[in-house]
């Protein structure tokens, strides 16, 4: 068998590092000496022929990288897949290698041009030939992986770099014989290296530390239990002769500089054909259109990173640039993905972003039943803020009460289908589900450089505006809920106990009384305390005029709850006398609706408090319904809890001191929301004065 084997090696005489293709080649131009490298690579060559036979390919002049045959292209059988270089650099040698396989009587198939892949160097036979894993991210495109499967009838395992100094399959991952992998994980993005997990045992798996990575450990060649490398630790050395292998060194240094040692420079043109493995691929394409300012909004540089990022790969198919600036721009794009799930995963982003499927691979939905009460069928859409159709029988239909996180029913009713956001506890047997990604389709507004300039909330929506900025936005919130007050719109507060403690309260009381807030949401606290700074003039124990806590405050709180309760409920309070000022007595007196959600670590609680946390969360929900604006106010939870039932198209500000808050808040994607990471009691009193200075006749408004 071993005497069957060969190998194709390219000698040295031209080779040199005369350009930078990889990290390696950096600063090491013409820094390789000749002489050593003609040493090293005869070393190889002779340990090589002791264990099987080296064919030789002529070396060429301007194609410096031929040495490294791994590139020539991948061989099973007779049949050999021609390297497409990513780089022009070593396009040059492309010829060379078709001509050597030619003669020597392979069956050839080249790539489609533009289609990169680069042989053995990203693609390796597992040692049993039960499959190829094929290496993608730097230099082959995972579109290439499917013409492969089918030419060498074999299931290829795609598996994507991240590390671009490993920017070759073989620089980081070694199948050795008995099943045994030699790989380095960092150099695998978590998917992938899931997929070699599900794939080699984990007492076959041998993970290498980054020092001897560097060596280029991985970058072996095996021969049955011999593996020739250029270099291992001891501690490497020992794990690998426990797994019954032995390690043979060869120095490679002149090779490493430029990026490559054992295996590189080999090519194995013996690879046995398994009768009974055939292909299969679990690459999967997909064509999406967008449309709209794509390059103004940055839309399609969003589009690409996040198929990259979720490990995908892209070919832009079309680009239509829109010629004037209010012309917009469409582009069509295949996506590619290593698997279905990652396809899921990476439509259901773009399709966050507005991407549609072509017309001509429009279908409809996929629906699932639900079997069970609260439950959904495991692939359900999850939906997501924005406005979304379903494509139901041919047609789009509106989804309604669009939220965060829900699944989408599609229910028969006499008016005709209807499909809405439902959230898992009110799935009904009977109702049908949206699963995977397919027939679905979010509606974005498509802002051109100017309307987003113009929009009011456009100058701080590029993310958390800065303690200078504070004052800018306070200028912005009141201008807008000036607006909404008089055109007879609808804000709604979340507030958390924050917005007492720092002196806030008589700030919101005034918004309430002044007609600027149409709902207020929040919890036992803020209710309490607000109750508590207007019966005993403390927050929590706190003198809020002193600022120093007052001896047994802390028992404060307690009382306010349970005069509260003997009273029944806050309004009963207020008709009683007992609470006469502050948000919730403002709220009473206005006719302002309220909601308390209770949580775990209420005392009482208020009789006003929903302990029921899911009517708490119906009760947010009404309240929320045609909102134009939700000001945030330090309260995560209730924020939190707010922005997963608010539609995109909802204004949002969210003040908190925490900036993780704010970003999470406000990081929707939408010019609608803006953070302010200040102080809560700071910022409403600025409002405040803000609000007033609007109505004082001394004020210009801006409208003039
Ligand atoms: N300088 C060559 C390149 O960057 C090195 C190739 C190494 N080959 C390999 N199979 N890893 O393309």
């Amino acid at each position: 068998m071993t005497s069957q084997l060969r190998f194709l090696m390219c000698a040295p005489d031209h080779y040199d590092v005369d350009y930078v293709i990889n990290p390696w080649m950096e600063g090491n131009i013409h820094k390789s000496s000749r002489d050593r490298a003609v040493e090293q690579w005869q070393n190889l060559h002779h340990i090589l022929k002791d264990h099987a036979i080296v064919d030789l390919v002529n070396p060429h002049k301007g194609v410096p990288d031929m040495v490294f045959t791994a590139n020539a292209g991948l061989v099973l059988g007779d049949t050999v897949v021609l390297s497409r270089f990513f780089h022009k650099e070593r396009q040059g040698e492309e010829p060379y290698f078709k001509e050597w396989f030619e003669q020597k009587g392979y069956t050839v198939h080249e790539l489609p041009k533009d289609l990169p892949f680069e042989g053995a160097g990203d693609a390796l036979l597992d040692r049993e030939g039960r499959w190829l894993w094929a290496g993608y991210g730097f230099r082959s495109e995972l579109d290439s992986h499917p013409y492969i499967a089918k030419w060498l009838d074999i299931e290829v395992v795609s598996l994507r770099l991240m590390d671009e100094r490993f920017y070759h399959l073989d620089t980081c991952f070694c199948p050795l014989s008995g099943g045994y992998l030699l790989y380095y994980p960092p150099a695998f993005d978590s998917y992938s290296n899931r997929v070699i997990e599900m794939r080699v045992a984990p007492e076959k798996r041998i993970a290498i530390e980054e020092a001897d990575a560097v060596n280029f450990a991985c970058n072996a060649v095996n021969i049955d239990n011999r593996v020739v490398m250029n270099k291992a630790s001891e501690g490497l050395k020992k794990r690998l002769a426990d797994a019954g292998f032995e390690i043979i060194e060869t120095q490679l240094t002149e090779f490493l500089k430029a990026g490559g040692a054992a295996k590189c420079l080999t090519l194995r043109v013996t690879e046995p054909v398994q009768v009974d493995r055939h292909a299969t691929v679990s690459v999967e394409s997909r064509t999406i259109r967008l449309e709209g300012h794509l390059l103004d909004s940055g839309l399609i540089n969003r589009a690409l990173d996040l198929v990259v990022e979720n490990g995908g790969s892209f070919q832009v198919l079309n680009f239509n640039l829109g010629e004037q600036k209010q012309s917009t721009s469409m582009a069509e794009v295949k996506v590619s993905a290593p698997s279905h799930d990652v396809m899921e995963a990476i439509l259901s982003t773009l399709i966050d972003l507005g991407a549609v499927n072509l017309p001509q691979d429009e279908r409809d939905a996929k629906l699932e039943d639900v079997t069970q009460n609260g439950v959904a069928p495991d692939d359900f859409y999850v939906s997501t803020i924005y406005p979304t159709e379903v494509r139901v029988n041919g047609e789009w239909v509106k989804v309604e009460y669009q939220r965060m996180d829900g699944a989408i029913a599609i229910t028969q009713t006499p008016k005709g289908l209807v499909a809405r956001c439902k959230l898992l506890r009110d799935l009904e047997v009977g109702d049908r589900v949206v699963v995977d990604v397919i027939g679905i389709r979010t509606i974005r507004k498509t802002e051109s450089r100017e309307q987003r300039n113009t929009q009011e909330f456009s100058f701080m929506s590029a993310g958390v505006s800065s303690e200078r900025r504070v004052e800018l936005v306070v200028e912005q919130v009141a201008w807008e809920l000036r607006q909404i007050r008089d055109r007879g719109g609808k804000v709604v507060v979340t507030a958390g106990p924050v917005v007492i403690h720092t002196g806030g309260g008589e700030h919101l009381a005034h918004l309430v009384r002044q007609g600027y807030v149409q709902a207020l949401l929040g919890g036992n606290a803020i209710a309490v305390h607000d109750i508590e700074q207007s019966m005993m003039g403390t927050s929590l124990g706190v003198d809020m005029k002193r600022g120093v806590a007052v001896r047994g405050g802390h028992r404060h709180h307690l009382k306010v709850i349970n005069t509260i309760r003997r009273c029944g409920s806050i309004a009963k309070a207020v008709e009683q006398g007992i609470v006469t000022g502050g948000v919730l007595y403002e709220c009473v007196r206005h006719d302002i609706p309220f909601a308390l959600a209770g949580s775990i670590r209420d005392d009482g609680p208020l009789p006003d408090t929903q302990m029921d946390l899911i009517k708490a969360q119906e009760e947010y929900a009404q309240l929320l319904e045609g909102a134009d604006m939700v000001l945030m106010l330090s309260s995560m939870l209730h924020s939190i809890g707010v922005g997963n039932m608010t539609p995109a198209g909802v204004k949002m500000v969210c003040v908190d001191i925490n900036p993780a808050v704010v970003t999470k808040l406000s990081d929707r994607g939408s010019v609608e929301s803006v953070g302010v990471v200040t102080d809560v009691g700071l910022f409403l009193s600025l409002l405040v004065q803000q609000l007033d200075k609007l109505t004082s006749p001394y004020h210009f408004a801006k409208t003039v």
